[in-house]
């Protein structure tokens, strides 16, 4: 296996315990570092002084060095663009979830080399902005076949894809719900569970209600797939109490949270995921980070790049609008875009610049990780390394 050493490390991000304090949240950072990778992991990680030799060495001139971003929601399969809709937002028209069938019925439409070339563009706009990791959802098909051919394009580009037949109930069953629950419970599972890892609802006024969205994750369950939820996006709702009760990884969104919910999550360890640049696209109020970092919740950022609430795939987006409009600190900021992406997916193997994980990194154009919050709209990622490559 060959070697590479990374030199000239300003500041270097890890996530580990060990090199911080030891605190849930802590980023572990080392100043003037180097790191070896070896093959598709990391082999060594410290200060510069004690490296190590290996078969090639990369100068990085004083930049700083972070974990790759895990992007832990994102709905990539689909066709067309709703620019319009956003342009009405703007005036003053609400996001509703509506919008979806529109993207439903242009989806149903593409073929499959049109959808890929849709998902492998999105893909490659992330990994310019330094993801090494997605979670991609289906939902734009809601039909047995489309929501299946989704899962399974979207799985050519990475292993965490979710069924999320129950994004709302397609128009040809609007008078119907019931059959549609029935529908995504039975064979649309039956088709989809082959190509996905997870399952989803969107548990909203107007999507799926508890019973529904419980009958779904149960089922989803029972062939494997492991619940994360929409929870809590566009009001206050069942979704974040739902996502503990059945022991999801995530509840998504989390916008609208009474005292109860903020305990729930903090006592189950379900991963509160939020998505600043919705509110941001959809102009609606931000979650309250703070609250669920003080009462000790789990909380990871991610993009949702959508075309409907947020068509951004930009995580350092997410993390500027997180520090400037959710109180976050900067380091906190990072760790959830990072380590707690990689908790909301349950993967142990990515999220840390440490020994062991896979090579997953992002070069900054900057001194330190704080430049991403200091310096937004600015493309500071100068390079993304995935499994030890830069790509
Ligand atoms: O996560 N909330 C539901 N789904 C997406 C929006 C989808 C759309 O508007 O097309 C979301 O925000
Ligand atoms: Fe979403």
């Amino acid at each position: 296996m060959t070697s590479v050493l990374l030199t000239g490390i300003a500041s270097l991000v890890t996530n580990d315990p060990s090199h911080g304090d030891g605190k849930p949240g802590d980023i572990g950072e080392l100043r003037d570092a180097a790191l070896v990778i070896e093959g598709k992991r990391f082999a060594w990680v410290g200060p510069r002084r004690d490296a190590p030799p290996a078969d090639s060495a990369v100068d990085l001139g004083g930049r700083a060095v972070i974990p790759g971003f895990v992007d832990s929601h994102s709905h990539l399969v689909f066709a067309g663009d709703r620019a319009e809709e956003f342009a009405a937002r703007m005036t003053g028209v609400p996001y509703s979830a509506g919008g979806i069938r529109t993207t439903v019925a242009a989806t149903r439409q593409a073929t499959d080399e049109e959808l890929t070339a849709n998902v492998a563009r999105l893909v490659a706009e992330m990994r310019r902005q330094g993801t090494t990791t997605v979670e991609i959802k289906s939902g734009y098909g809601l039909t047995v076949a489309d929501e299946a051919r989704g899962l399974a394009l979207a799985r050519a580009f990475t292993d965490e894809t979710t069924y999320l037949g129950a994004h709302v109930v397609p128009p040809e069953y609007a008078d119907d719900p019931a059959s549609y629950v029935e529908l995504v419970t039975g064979p649309m599972l039956e088709a989809a569970a082959p190509h996905a890892k997870w399952v989803d609802v969107f548990v909203e006024r107007g999507a799926f209600d508890a019973d529904q969205a419980r009958a779904i994750l149960t089922a989803g369950r029972a062939k494997g797939l492991v619940p994360r939820v929409h929870a809590n996006q566009l009001g206050d709702g069942p979704g974040v109490q739902l996502a503990c009760e059945v022991g999801a990884a995530a509840a998504d969104h989390c916008t609208h949270l009474s005292d109860a919910d903020v305990d729930a999550l903090a006592s189950s360890g379900v991963v509160a995921g939020l998505l600043p640049a919705v509110e941001f696209s959809t102009r609606s109020p931000y979650p309250d980070a703070r609250r669920l970092l003080d009462a000790g919740v789990t909380v990871s950022l991610a993009s949702d790049c959508n075309p409907g609430s947020c068509y951004s795939s930009s995580m350092p987006l997410c993390i500027a609008l997180a520090v400037r409009e959710m109180r976050m600190t900067p380091a906190e900021a990072i760790w959830s875009a990072t380590a707690g992406g990689a908790a909301s997916l349950r993967r142990e193997d990515i999220g840390r610049i440490a020994v062991g994980f896979q090579a997953d990194l992002a070069v900054l154009d900057a001194p330190s990780y704080l430049h991403l919050a200091y310096r937004p709209g600015v493309p500071l990622v100068a390079q993304t390394w995935v499994g030890g490559r830069p790509v």
